[in-house]
């Protein structure tokens, strides 16, 4: 609730939507297991939408896709009719190759302007070694084609730790029934891993290397889901920051999956200053899920270590808006993965904060935010990049600010009804 002042006053409980990364995989999964799986939860968004059309096209029986669940019947997958169309969602081209490259079928793969900029053969590369046939349209990138068929086992090193491309081999080894192993600098975000092991896939977790043993035949031997999708904490940090920059209140935001390869953000905001309390911590599905109680805060600056930027990877724009309203100067280092992911983020960032009149420089893959307490004014470009627009989002709210964004369409992306959220938590009435 706004006062007359402009202070604003947050309460109330809300949930974010399901799980971005956790909705992908079960669903792939689901479509080709034999029998009919139940997916309570789903994250029901347009990147979540596009992975659901193309195991249609694949053959397999998805109903409509809602955030209370989703059916689907899975099959032996055929060879689709049509080009599969990934829209914005690089975890749906990512994954979806890794899966075709063990199917005897040609599939060609496309996606809108953002996703046909984005580098496909970390990924590709990789496939090939086990024995896919990749041809490129566009050099790194989408549109692509992949015929794939018998597989070699592989042991692959990633240079950036990466849960897509770790996935993507995994669920090419799975379907395959070859083994596996990946190696990453760090741990990237272990869904995969943790979904794997829970449903009794001959999977192990040695430090930052996973193995998959050779299973043939382990799809088709599993029985269907029954799955529940814990709250994104990923979406859960905007709520969280909406929080923290309101003048008085107390949020809690509930059912968050708390798994330590997601939760960095929460380290970084208690660096910052920010006390959130963690309540009712429970394990479910083989995630820790929880709920966080928010109350607004007062930030100091931090600097955000390159160890840390896996578990916090999606947070970077959430996380330097709160900087430019934080005392001193914040630094995030190792951040260059940033600039292929929905847009150019790292630039896009930089220049937005300035934007908006808050001073960041980008050096090298360095993002370094000096926190204001002037109201934020100026116009955002989000180059449809939904957590671009969601992060700027919450500075239109600061009193006396004037933040254009140049759309909110966006977060339908991944969060819908992201800004009747905030509205709801704020007490805001348009
Ligand atoms: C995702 C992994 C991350 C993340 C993306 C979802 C996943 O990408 O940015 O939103 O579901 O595995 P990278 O693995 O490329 O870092």
């Amino acid at each position: 609730m706004a006062s007359a002042d402009g202070a604003v006053s947050v309460q109330g409980t809300v949930r974010p939507p399901g799980d971005k990364s956790i909705t992908h995989r079960t669903l792939m999964l689901a479509s080709l297991v034999r029998g009919t799986s139940v997916i309570r939860h789903p994250l029901s968004s347009a990147d979540a939408r596009s992975t659901a059309a193309c195991l249609r096209a694949l053959g397999a029986a998805v109903g409509p896709l809602r955030p209370t669940q989703v059916r689907v019947r899975g099959t032996a997958w055929q060879e689709p009719s049509r080009t599969l169309h990934c829209g914005n969602a690089g975890t749906t081209a990512r994954l979806l190759l890794g899966l075709l490259a063990a199917h005897p079928f040609e599939t060609r793969l496309t996606g809108d302007r953002s996703l046909r900029r984005r580098p496909m053969r970390r990924v590709t590369e990789p496939l090939a070694r086990m024995g896919a046939v990749v041809t490129e349209e566009g050099g790194d990138c989408l549109p692509l084609r992949i015929r794939g068929g018998d597989l070699r086992a592989l042991d692959w090193t990633l240079p950036v730790a990466t849960a897509q491309v770790k996935t993507a081999l995994l669920f090419a080894g799975l379907a395959a029934g070859v083994e596996v192993r990946v190696r990453e600098p760090v741990r990237s975000r272990d869904h995969t891993e943790r979904l794997l092991i829970a449903l009794g896939a001959p999977l192990a977790v040695d430090g930052t290397t996973v193995t998959l043993a050779a299973a043939p035949g382990w799809l088709a031997r599993c029985d269907p889901l029954d799955w529940q999708v814990a709250g994104d904490p990923s979406s859960a940090a905007f709520l969280v920051a909406a929080a923290l920059l309101a003048d008085d209140g107390e949020v809690c935001v509930r059912d968050v999956g708390l798994n330590p390869t997601r939760t960095g953000y929460l380290d970084v905001l208690a660096r910052m200053g920010a006390v959130i309390r963690r309540e009712n911590v429970r394990e479910a599905f083989g995630e820790p899920v929880g709920d966080l109680v928010v109350r607004p805060a007062p930030l100091r600056a931090t600097v955000v270590h390159a160890e840390e930027i896996a578990s916090l990877i999606d947070e970077v724009p959430v996380l330097a808006v709160l900087a430019s309203r934080a005392a001193g100067e914040s630094a995030f280092h190792a951040v260059g993965e940033l600039r292929v992911k929905e847009s150019d983020r790292l630039g896009l960032l930089a220049e937005d904060l300035r934007a908006v009149g808050a001073q960041a420089v980008v050096d090298g893959d360095t993002l370094h935010v000096v926190g204001a307490d002037q109201p934020p004014r100026g116009h955002v470009e989000t180059a449809h990049d939904h957590r671009l627009a969601m992060a700027f989002a919450l500075l239109q709210r600061l009193p006396g600010a004037a933040v254009t964004l140049s759309e909110r369409v966006s977060p339908a992306v991944s969060f819908p009804n992201f800004f009747h959220t905030l509205d709801r938590m704020t007490g805001h009435v348009d």
